[in-house]
């Protein structure tokens, strides 16, 4: 029989429980977890001393996506391939969409940018830059037949990418109606657009200004004025790339009145404070991000809302640009500075070292932050983000003891600088496999672009005639 791979005496991690176990995988999936399995025919791999992790789940990424006049560093193809290294098997990728253009061209587009380049299985969230017959008529069958099952909407980026308080109440009603998560990018972009005006008539230019125009209130405002069109809508809202500790209040308080609200936070804003940005010379464009970098004192409420469950899952918000040439795009005028980062590649070791291997959170709330949580809120569970009979073989042989220490010198994204240079990490990812197959065996890239496949999402409710709204929602 084709590919029957035999997981010997690894520990197996789920969200849930740590247990010794063998793990039988035939063709794409788990087809039985025991002590002692028996597979003569099978390929045995020594997993004595490792983890056996489900593959991590990134929920945020920006593959060859066009951005402040350039396109992101990464495709699909090195994207993929450093996420694998990583420890990430699943990414659900923003696809832009233009307005007064077919939703399904922007689809498209984001097809072929991925299908021949995808080393690990991908998705797409749909940005919504409007609200209009044309849209409302094509949602339904994006949800149901796509498997397009969570919308974006950009409160930030004036004159770009940013929608109207009517555009985003609108896609919540409809998310609503079919199942669809709504998930923001929270900051008030409307005064942010006036500070950066202001910064630079004063003659501000520098990265530093970055950071100082987009204070962290304007972000805890936005959140919590999503959060309360969630409630009106009971629409279920999930915010990126939180920041900051207005922004952990705003969604704990939608949370306690029990909103169907959801945050995330990423590694940089875990790690990186504003300093950064005003490192010399030009050097603090490598840290621009939006929302940027804050105080160092926002690090540990996000880390305490990541143990507590305020804030849920980590995503890597990839969004790479060269220092040189991109970044540079910026010199003399801040607000041109691409915003975006490389942390595709760490942001499950970071997860591990900083959180799990310093006790700041679990090893089981690891596997849920990184992975399991992620499938359950974005339709993929239980298919993919546990180790369980009859779940897809996305398997991390995680070596927990192991040190290594992260360098733009030896990472795999093709870009030109890292975020984390010189963080020594505990822990790495060893061998990975994908549907079954190994993308990363003994630390080198074995897998092949183009292996990858589009996976089709499951709304978070679901049809059920016992239900009294006629709807049963999927369990968190
Ligand atoms: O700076 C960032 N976050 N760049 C990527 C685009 C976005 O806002 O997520
Ligand atoms: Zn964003
Ligand atoms: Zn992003």
């Amino acid at each position: 029989m084709a590919n029957v791979k035999l997981i010997k005496n690894g520990t197996v991690v789920t969200a849930s429980d740590t247990y010794t176990a063998d793990v039988l995988i035939e063709g794409e999936t788990i087809k039985a977890i025991g002590i002692g399995l028996e597979a003569p025919e099978a390929e045995t791999i020594d997993a004595s001393g490792l983890y056996v992790f489900p593959g991590g789940i990134d929920p945020h990424t920006h593959l060859d996506m066009p951005f402040g006049g350039t396109v992101t560093a990464d495709d699909f193809e090195t994207g993929t391939i450093a996420a694998a290294f990583g420890g990430t098997t699943t990414i659900i990728d923003f696809c832009l969409t233009d307005k007064g253009k077919p939703l399904a061209n922007s689809l498209q587009k984001w097809h072929a940018k991925s299908a021949d380049k995808a080393a690990i299985d991908y998705s797409f969230h749909l940005m919504i830059g409007e609200i209009n017959d044309e849209v409302l008529a094509e949602l339904p069958q994006i949800v149901a037949e796509e498997g397009i099952t969570s919308f974006k909407v950009f409160m930030a980026y004036k004159n770009v990418f940013q929608a109207d308080d009517g555009t985003l109440y609108r896609t919540m009603l409809t998310a609503k109606e079919l199942g669809a998560m709504v998930m923001v990018h929270a900051e008030n972009g409307d005064v942010i657009d006036f500070l950066v005006a202001k910064a630079l008539a004063e003659g501000h230019t520098e990265p530093i200004y970055h950071a100082l125009t987009r204070p962290s209130a304007l972000e805890g405002e936005a959140t919590g004025r999503a959060a309360k069109l969630a409630g009106l809508t009971g629409a279920r809202l999930y915010v990126v790339h939180v920041t900051c500790a207005e922004a952990v209040k705003a969604i704990a308080e939608a949370r306690e009145q029990g909103f169907d609200v959801w945050g995330e936070t990423c590694p940089q804003y875990l790690m990186l404070d504003q300093s950064y940005l005003g490192l010399p010379g030009f050097e603090g464009a490598k840290y621009v991000w939006s929302p940027p970098l804050r105080e160092e004192s926002h690090q540990s409420v996000l880390w305490n809302a990541l143990r507590t469950g305020q804030l849920q899952t980590i995503g890597s918000d990839q969004c790479s640009f060269n220092y040189a040439g991109q970044k540079e795009l910026g010199l003399g005028d801040f607000s041109k500075i691409p915003n975006g980062g490389p942390t595709i590649e760490d942001r499950f070791s970071i997860l591990f070292s900083e959180g799990a291997a310093k006790g700041r959170i679990t090893l089981n709330q690891f596997v849920d932050i990184v992975s399991t949580r992620n499938a359950k809120l974005f339709g993929l569970f239980p298919r993919k983000g546990t180790i369980a009979v009859g779940s897809d073989a996305d398997i991390v042989l995680f070596d927990p003891a192991a040190e290594r220490t992260i360098s733009e010198a030896t990472h795999h994204m093709n870009v030109d600088y890292s975020a984390f240079e010189g963080l020594k990490i505990t822990g790495v990812p060893v061998s990975v496999l994908s549907r079954g197959e190994f993308v990363i065996r003994d630390k080198a890239f074995v897998g092949s672009a183009g292996a990858g496949r589009f996976i089709k999402r499951e709304p978070y409710t679901k049809p059920d005639s016992a239900s009294p709204s006629g709807k049963e929602a999927v369990q968190l």
